[in-house]
């Protein structure tokens, strides 16, 4: 227990630069946290090199101890982690992989999906008990052989995790019906070095999959649906904001949809992806990921909390008028190529309001009715606003929930 003092001088201070891999997740210790003497040899990379000096007021950190701070954080992170659903059936089918090494548990996992940082997987049909799992391992995506010693891969494996932990560790967040739940937590080992374990987490499966795979082309889903798909996300962007967490990513395929038979309406929407958030943000940063042409047209520029927030709300206004339009994307016809030209036109109808709520008016006219016209409309000129300040996530969430009152009178 002697190295607790050390750890302590980890924790944030004025003179940390907040997202830099050096603190991102990791000086979470408060006193009293959990030290774990025997562990699997988490982190066993030169982590320490995070914690050089220009980046932390801690001249006298020995890298073994920078080391144990970042597993120790991520162990005190976890240890908080209690049953998020008591329905004990679920526990039960959870149960034989709960800190262990899945790889040593045996079944045959498929791949549901991945982005940057994470793959999805689901137990094989014949290997989960119930033949449809209803949680998933989200493992951080392994270097390619040549990488396998590169410091900067090691880092950035280690920053994806801590921040999806840190995120969904978070007591209120755990509590939110529109972001998906961390139910558990496992390991799998490094597949070039027998000896470091990394963590595998346990998630909630989404039966739909994303915002993509449920609006196809072809779909169609009436406004009460539409409109609770949109508030779904609003709320759940409300609640990371309200925690001081900024998504970062918000995107069709960061929207994760559940079926909802037990609640009249037959989907639920979370967000989800928490790789690329930010949080404990001191000073003036940049946004670490994103996505174009979803991202807002500051991203490259250094932002303070306030201004980095509302990044986000310009994206979910892409993100709500897609969903009003059934998943059209707003920029590229089906089927024509991803080029760099596409993007390019989009970056600069971001240049002027004027013109791209022009561009959207014009899109809009094939929704089915005025209302929905006008939901439209509205949406885009509180969101998708060139100036941070005119954008608005309150407003949006009171015209989507007075929408949605007056359908169902
Ligand atoms: N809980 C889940 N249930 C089903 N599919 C999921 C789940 N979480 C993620 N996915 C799939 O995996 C993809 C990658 O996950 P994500 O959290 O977005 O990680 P990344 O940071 O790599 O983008 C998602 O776009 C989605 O297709
Ligand atoms: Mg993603």
């Amino acid at each position: 227990m002697g190295q607790r003092a050390a750890f302590s001088d980890l924790r944030p201070s004025n003179s940390l630069r907040t997202n830099e891999m050096s603190i991102d997740g990791l000086c979470i210790l408060e006193e009293g946290s959990v030290w774990q003497e025997s562990r699997p040899d988490f982190f066993s990379s030169p982590v320490h090199r995070q914690f050089d000096r220009s980046t932390v007021e801690t001249p006298d950190v020995r890298p073994e101890q920078a080391q144990q701070a970042l597993f120790s954080s991520f162990i005190s992170l976890s240890a908080g982690l209690g049953p998020v659903k008591s329905r004990n059936e679920d526990d039960i089918l959870l149960k034989p992989y709960l800190f262990r090494d899945i790889g040593t548990v045996g079944g045959s996992l498929s791949l549901l999906g991945h982005g940057n940082s994470f793959r999805v997987y689901v137990l094989s049909e014949d290997d989960s008990v119930d033949g449809n799992a209803r949680y998933v391992f989200k493992r951080t995506i392994p270097p390619v052989r040549q990488q396998q010693d590169s410091d900067s891969f090691f880092r950035s494996r280690a920053k994806a995790l801590m921040l999806e932990l840190r995120t969904l560790a978070h007591a209120r967040i755990r509590q939110h019906e529109n972001i998906v739940k961390l139910l558990g937590l496992a390991w799998e080992t490094d597949q070039f070095d027998r000896t470091r374990k990394w963590p595998v987490f346990i998630m909630e499966r989404a039966t739909r999959g994303t915002l993509v795979d449920l609006l196809q082309p072809e779909s169609h889903y009436n406004l009460p649906t539409r409109l609770h798909l949109m508030l779904d996300i609003t709320l759940g962007l409300e609640a990371l904001h309200k925690c001081g967490i900024v998504q970062g990513d918000i995107k069709f395929e960061n929207v994760l949809v559940f079926d909802n038979p037990d609640d009249g309406r037959p989907f639920v929407a979370k967000l989800a992806d928490f790789g690329g958030a930010m949080f404990d943000v001191l000073a003036p940063s940049t946004l670490p990921s994103g996505t174009r042409p979803w991202n807002a047209p500051e991203w490259r520029d250094q932002l303070d909390m306030e201004e980095l927030l509302l990044t986000d709300v310009y994206s979910l206004g892409f993100a709500l008028w897609r969903i009003l339009a059934n998943g059209k994307h707003p920029f590229l016809e089906p089927g024509a190529p991803r080029s760099e030209a596409w993007l390019e036109r989009a970056d600069i109808l971001k240049g002027n309001d004027e013109t791209m709520r022009e561009h959207f008016a014009k899109l809009s006219e094939e929704l089915e009715t005025e209302a929905e016209r006008l939901l439209a409309g509205i949406v885009i000129a509180f969101t998708v606003k060139r100036v941070p300040a005119d954008r608005n996530l309150e407003e949006v969430k009171k015209l989507l929930a007075g929408t949605m009152l007056r359908q169902s009178r």
